[in-house]
């Protein structure tokens, strides 16, 4: 691909992709669309995709892959342990998300699970801005359960408050004082509130989230599946970010937590997931579980090729103008 650059009305580097890879979509007639809804009792997620034209069931696994992330697919280092994939994407973790101990999982939720096994016992609890079903799930299994502590207005479904994903401050210190720091393994913040609608946080709320953490010495948990939509709404609407860059961004929010995890079905890839922290006893406290749940540190159950494709799609979020 010649290298021709593109600007935007302000002077500003725009990435532009051309698309090149077709599949055939198929527009079965109405009557066998109603009856394939009627036979899946009308849940979605029962359907067989020969009966589905456009599917947006969700958001997950669905990213295109560029021509450098299938370039790289075909370098992968196939290898049970130390492969070199590995440690690109480990190299691409430090790099995009600032964290340098990090652990590869399957999926986001093979992360939580990971995650809740170590820390939730029975009786903890966690304060979240909001759930997923994943993470509310692992929570759950291991004994704990969930504090959600969104502002009022994030359930103003017409309300054009820019960061409606935000802790509320107020009652979190709340949630501490009912319960206790002791039962309160950890603090999850979620980037771009997946079931709210992607509503995103400010820097400042996680700045304050991190200082009461500090306050009751409670790690703080980001899940940085959709980190990506949160540090571009920052970009665009937090005043003190306006001149700053998603680089830039993306590890003020990742420094903010002791442990980073995320699923790369939507960060980087169309598959696998991860766990990191700056921390050497995070990281010792939650390493064993990798061989056990999910496969061999240096692939934790990825394929190689996958873990190629996640590497440098990690450096895909820096490109965003
Ligand atoms: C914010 C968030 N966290 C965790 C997960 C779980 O990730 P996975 O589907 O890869 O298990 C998802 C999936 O959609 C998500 O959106």
């Amino acid at each position: 691909m010649p290298n021709i650059k593109f600007y935007n009305g302000q002077n500003i580097p725009l990435e532009l992709h051309k698309t090149r890879i077709v599949q055939k979509l198929n527009l079965v007639p109405i009557e066998r669309r109603l009856e394939a809804l009627n036979e899946g009792g009308y849940n979605t997620f029962r359907l067989n995709t020969l009966d589905v034209f456009l599917d947006m069931l969700t958001d997950s696994g669905t990213n295109a892959m560029s021509d450098n992330q299938l370039a790289a697919m075909m370098q992968a280092d196939d290898a049970y342990a130390g492969s070199q994939s590995f440690f690109k994407l480990q190299k691409a973790v430090e790099e995009v998300l600032g964290k340098k101990y990090f652990l590869p999982v399957h999926q986001g939720r093979a992360a939580e699970n990971i995650i809740s096994n170590v820390y939730v016992k029975q009786g903890s609890c966690v304060p979240m801005n909001y759930h997923f079903t994943t993470a509310m799930a692992h929570i759950t299994q291991y004994g704990g359960k969930i504090a959600e502590l969104l502002y009022d207005e994030a359930y103003v479904i017409n309300s054009t408050h820019s960061f409606k994903g935000n802790m509320n401050l107020e009652k979190l210190e709340e949630v501490i004082k009912i319960h206790e720091p002791k039962n309160i393994p950890f603090i999850r913040m979620e980037a771009s509130t997946n079931l709210i609608g992607g509503q995103p946080f400010s820097v400042q709320n996680l700045r304050d989230v991190r200082a009461i953490a500090d306050k009751y010495k409670i790690k703080l948990v980001l899940d940085a599946s959709l980190i990506g939509e949160n540090a571009y709404l920052v970009l665009k609407r937090e005043p003190e970010f306006q001149n700053s860059s998603m680089a830039e961004v993306i590890k003020i929010m990742t420094d903010l937590a002791d442990l980073v995890y995320f699923s790369a079905r939507k960060l980087s890839s169309s598959r696998g997931g991860g766990i990191c922290t700056n921390d050497m006893s995070i990281y010792k406290e939650l390493e064993n579980l990798v061989p056990l749940y999910e496969g061999f540190l240096t692939y934790g159950g990825i394929s190689v090729r996958e873990i190629e494709a996640m590497a440098v799609g990690l450096y895909g979020l820096w490109t965003i103008p």
